[in-house]
């Protein structure tokens, strides 16, 4: 596995192989992560992947200098998974002194993560959009978990007509729900319990649909009232969307993307689950 940590050190890598599938990730890898890997080694052959804590995507007020790091540990499980090639840029690699450029996708950035993230997703289109032009991918590989992250950038792909496939992947879930992210770790044991509140609220709404209701503030409600029995979590917001507008909906229809950000102490966790199609 070769490891870049400059944009010409890359592409001269990059220009050795061919086809070419790109996971991009902020480290502190974990199953989800690896998930991606593996299946872009299955689809494409060859896989990049990317660490990099993406300063533009953290707000003020948010973890940006706690966001855990561990690149040794990081290189050691892309390798094991068969990842082929690896940038690891600094800031200033990836932002030098004078840039004037960002990628804003309006519309399905104005709600849910967008509506309490502000600046998140230009933040996160910018960097991706960078990563992309640089790792000239034929596929990248992204993870269900973070659902409008996966909107917006298929949104960026159509519109900036980018000539890749962006593949989404299904969320990986702890055996007890929790789904995986780099920021359980920040979470103290009473939290981890609480954390299953979660998608024990998300399989609730999903129930529901299943049992043939489609009034979408019942939805809702039932996820509210999982996550109101579980003291320690606070709501920032549930959801019941379109899945390609993520504007709310009053009846659910197929497909529909019910989500949820809630608050365990100092940490924020979010959720999510498309109901089948
Ligand atoms: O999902 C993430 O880890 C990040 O938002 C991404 C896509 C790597 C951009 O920094």
């Amino acid at each position: 596995m070769e490891i870049a940590a400059t944009i010409a050190e890359f592409r001269q890598a990059r220009g050795r192989l061919g086809r070419l599938g790109f996971v991009p990730t902020m480290g502190f890898l974990h199953e989800g992560h690896l998930s991606l890997v593996r299946r872009a080694r299955e689809e494409c052959g060859a896989v990049a992947a990317s660490i990099f804590v993406n300063p533009t995507q953290f707000g003020p007020s948010e973890d940006f200098s706690r966001y855990p790091r561990d690149m040794e540990r990081d290189l050691a499980l892309l390798r094991a998974a068969g990842c082929d090639l690896v940038f690891t840029p600094g800031v200033a690699e990836m932002y030098p002194p004078g840039s004037l450029t960002a990628v804003e996708v309006t519309t399905v950035t104005d709600t849910l993560e967008g509506a309490v993230r502000p600046g998140h997703f230009r933040g996160v289109a910018t960097v991706v959009a960078k990563l992309f032009n640089i790792v000239q991918p034929s596929c990248a590989y992204f993870g269900q978990k973070d659902a409008q992250q996966c909107v917006v950038i298929r949104r960026m792909v159509r519109d900036l007509d980018m000539p890749l496939e962006v593949i989404v992947c299904p969320t990986v879930r702890e055996v007890d729900g929790l789904a995986m992210s780099s920021r359980n770790v920040y979470l103290q044991p009473d939290e981890r319990q609480a954390a299953t509140a979660l998608s024990r609220a998300l399989d609730a709404a999903a129930a529901l649909y299943k049992a043939g209701e489609r009034d979408a503030g019942r939805l809702r409600q039932a996820m509210r009232d999982v996550l109101a029995a579980e003291p320690l979590a606070g709501i920032e917001y549930v959801s019941v969307a379109d899945p390609e507008l993520l504007s709310e909906l009053e009846t659910v229809s197929a497909g529909a993307l019910l989500s949820l950000a809630v608050r365990l102490g100092r940490t924020r966790l979010i959720d999510n689950i498309p109901l089948p199609g």
